[in-house]
């Protein structure tokens, strides 16, 4: 087991134990008072308020931990930094090397040194096939002939990973899907020769089915963030982020089921315990901040996101020990902010990236919660994760994102049922530059007066300040206005 050997493997490369101890100390404590104290920290009372909501303040490495001894000793964890270096060595024949890169856009619009990741771009769309090409050459180093296939149950990225992998390296892949994985998902797993089976109501009930089905087949289940080997195939993002930007502050990770972040973060404190290291989960999924609350793996509540590659409900018990044991701190972001992010790197860097991929990015946008004093003018890290985003929700995603922007906005007016009455408020639209999207009479619902009717407007816009003057512009005019009446 990875948990257990990492010492010898160690004194295999000439190394002792107590060198690698203190070599993956980390020191998180101390390199975050001075991070902090390099930048003035606002004396702002509401906004520092307004930022703490979306944190947890809870045990991390730079929050006070109630139970040290709650925290598994850094030799018994199940993934160490040497796991990493392993699995950089292996994969790095069949995983795209992708380039951080430095965005003008987004580092003059954030006040900080954005460097993006772009994982999106290995060949399925996704990091995951650095976690997957590791686990399909771990287990045929182990296994050899006796290796009858791997499964997993998803409906997303680790399957379209695991399929490509086997299928290259030779290794019969069964992916388990539930019946609302999307149909170009598992169009392109059976492209890549995968067995597909249609199994279940959804992702539990599914992966129930594989396991069952593992045992009769003699499979081997390969768990898509909590498997040791995935988790270290993902920890090789780590080492190519200190490799490109070795003046790396902060590096921010989206977190789904934990075996990204639990990866990047052991790499990064291991080679530089300095640079922090944050994660970023949906509010409506905040499985890992539900984890360090009650100290264990819980379940936690879920709604539908457009994060959907980081809706897991109940983070991997050995992603959830390596994480805590390194992770500065975890921030939840809205659905909002998420799609923003996604609008931003499409405008700016011409970057499709799907929400969960964009996580990162969604909490350093002004008002996210790592949209900090402290922050400012430091190197910081984003990996965008994945890109396979649905076209028809590409679409809602962009306009959500406008309308996230002040750029696209709906009101409703009251108006003159007489001649000249939406006339009137045309013309004062069109002197206001809104260009009308949508505008539509609704009479039935108004109780005011028979003569007076309710137009509903869709209005595209340049922004919050063009947004305040329209409003203004309208009030002005007399006309009773609901503004934004679906908006948050
Ligand atoms: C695009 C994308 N980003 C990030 C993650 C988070 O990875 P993990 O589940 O290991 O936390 C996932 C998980 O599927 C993902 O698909």
């Amino acid at each position: 087991m990875y948990a257990t050997r990492p010492i010898s493997r160690l004194a295999a490369l000439g190394l002792k134990p107590r060198d690698v101890a203190s070599l993956q100390t980390p020191r998180c404590a101390v390199a975050h008072r001075q991070f902090a104290s390099a930048q003035p920290v606002s004396q702002d009372d509401d906004k520092t308020d307004d930022k703490s909501k979306s944190s947890s303040k809870l045990p991390s490495n730079t929050q006070a931990r109630p139970d040290q001894d709650q925290y598994m000793k850094l030799e018994s964890l199940p993934v160490v930094f040497s796991d990493i270096s392993r699995a950089k060595v292996a994969i790095r024949e069949g995983i795209q090397r992708t380039e951080c890169k430095k965005s003008f856009f987004l580092s003059e619009a954030l006040g900080m040194n954005i460097f993006l990741k772009p994982e999106f771009r290995q060949f399925t769309g996704s990091f995951k096939e650095r976690g997957a090409r590791n686990a399909i050459l771990k287990l045929m180093r182990e296994q050899g002939a006796s290796l009858k296939g791997v499964i997993a149950a998803s409906a997303g990225n680790h399957a379209l990973a695991l399929a490509y992998h086997g299928k290259e390296l030779g290794v019969p892949v069964t992916v388990v899907m539930p019946v609302v994985a999307p149909m170009a998902k598992v169009d392109k797993c059976r492209k890549f020769g995968a067995r597909i089976m249609i199994e279940g109501a959804h992702i539990g009930e599914a992966k129930t089915f594989a396991e069952k089905l593992c045992e009769k087949e003699n499979l081997t289940y390969v768990n898509g963030y909590d498997d040791p080997p995935i988790i270290a195939g993902a920890g090789t993002i780590g080492c190519e982020i200190m490799e490109d930007v070795p003046e790396v502050d902060a590096v921010v990770v989206p977190v789904g089921g934990g075996g990204l972040i639990a990866g990047i973060s052991c790499a990064i404190k291991t080679l530089k315990p300095e640079c922090k290291v944050f994660g970023v989960e949906p509010a409506f999924c905040a499985s890992y901040t539900a984890a360090l609350k009650a100290g264990k793996p819980v379940p936690a509540p879920v709604q539908n996101t457009l994060a959907d590659g980081l809706a897991v409900p109940v983070v991997g018990p050995h992603a959830f020990e390596v994480a805590r044991h390194y992770v500065d701190e975890c921030v939840q972001v809205d659905e909002r902010e998420i799609s923003l992010a996604v609008l931003r790197l499409i405008e700016n860097e011409k970057m499709v990236v799907e929400g969960g991929g964009a996580a990162g990015l969604a909490a350093l946008l002004p008002g996210g919660p790592l949209d900090r004093p402290e922050m400012k003018g430091k190197n910081v890290v984003v990996p965008l994760c994945g890109g396979n985003i649905d076209t028809t929700v590409l679409g809602r995603v962009i306009e959500r994102g406008l309308a996230a922007d002040d750029r696209l906005v709906n009101f409703y007016a009251e108006v003159s049922d007489r001649p000249g009455g939406i006339a009137n408020l045309t013309q004062l639209l069109a002197e206001m530059n809104a260009s009308i999207k949508d505008i539509y009479h609704e009479r039935a619902w108004l109780h005011t007066s028979v003569d007076r009717v309710q137009v509903k407007c869709v209005v595209e816009l340049n922004g919050k300040e063009h947004a305040d003057r329209l409003q203004k512009a309208l009030i002005d005019k007399g006309y009773p206005i609901i503004w934004k009446p679906t908006s948050r």
